[in-house]
């Protein structure tokens, strides 16, 4: 069996993720998805089995899975739930339709809808690129000033892209949110981010915010597997915030980091990452 990692760099969860695969008797080759070459016409046979899928560029991740699912590949995570999960619009869809409690969203397509949206909404609330991570560009927008000033900001200088406005809901969390690791049908792990001084409002941990370990109550495993229910079984980072009516879904991510969180959990979430990955190409 030929198994492989695509990565864009080789961060400390890669590195943990080839090891525990090493410890496990299996050598997992490495594919940097920027020396890939797409040899589309040429006629060949299946390169690989299956690939753990961690790039961190939708568009290079996007390209890769597409061609080597074509092969027949198994891809995790899949191109399809790839594309939901890399696209906060179609994820707020998919959420909405199955029925899981999310934060308001509207997506708007000009600035007069968006300030319609906004109208909706109220003050504060967050506007979002549909696609990144990291916490990029997530602002909250105090009043309706601030909106005009990110409005004409995304006009005059944003990508085609940047001008799908995703306005959604401030949730007045209690300084912390959580992340849910779901693998395969289980939820493996928790943990609460907790935003610090240095994160501000938000709470992601490669921003400055800060882990503890989260128990996964029936109520977190219940929310956090509907929340993927929608999409191929694979590996997920389900975000979730405390509402004041509970816990509500706001992101699902597709090549969720586990660095920080593996140490405070106490469980080896890169190696049931592995685990599981080993035992779906076997199937
Ligand atoms: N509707 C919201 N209300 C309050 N805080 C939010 C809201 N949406 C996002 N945040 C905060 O911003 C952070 C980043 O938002 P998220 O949607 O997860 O984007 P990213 O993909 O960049 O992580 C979240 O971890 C959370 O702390
Ligand atoms: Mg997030």
């Amino acid at each position: 069996m030929k198994l492989a990692l695509c990565y864009t760099i080789v961060s400390v969860e890669n590195k943990m993720l080839l090891d525990s695969a090493k410890k496990r008797g299996v050598e997992m080759e490495r594919l940097v998805d920027g020396e890939a070459l797409l040899a589309i016409t040429d006629k060949g046979k299946k390169e690989y089995d299956a690939i753990l899928q961690r790039s961190v560029s939708y568009s290079r991740s996007q390209a890769l899975t597409y061609y080597f699912e074509k092969q027949g590949t198994l891809m995790m995570n899949s191109y399809d739930a790839a594309r939901v999960c890399g696209d906060k619009m179609l994820t707020s869809i998919e959420l909405a339709a199955a029925g899981v409690p999310t934060p308001k969203t509207y997506v708007a397509l000009t600035p007069e809808t968006a300030r319609q949206a906004a109208g909706k909404l109220g003050f504060p609330l967050v506007m979002k690129p549909t696609t990144g991570s990291w916490a990029r560009m997530v602002h909250k927008i105090n009043d309706k000033d601030a909106l005009d000033a990110a409005l004409e900001s995304r006009e005059e200088m944003g990508s085609p892209s940047q001008k799908v406005y995703y306005l959604q809901e401030h949730i007045d969390k209690p300084g912390r949110d959580l992340r849910a690791f779901v693998v395969g049908n289980e939820v493996i792990a928790a943990i609460y981010r907790h935003s610090t001084e240095k994160s501000g409002w938000i709470t992601n941990t490669g921003r400055g915010g800060t882990a503890s370990k989260c128990e996964v109550t029936p109520e977190l495993r219940e929310i956090s597997l509907k929340a993927v229910s929608f999409l191929d079984e694979g590996i997920y980072g389900v975000d979730l915030m405390e509402s004041a009516s509970g816990l509500v879904v706001h992101e699902v991510n597709h090549t969720t980091e586990f660095r920080n969180s593996s140490p405070v959990t106490g469980v080896d979430i890169g190696d049931k990452m592995i685990e599981y990955f080993i035992a779906r190409a076997k199937r």
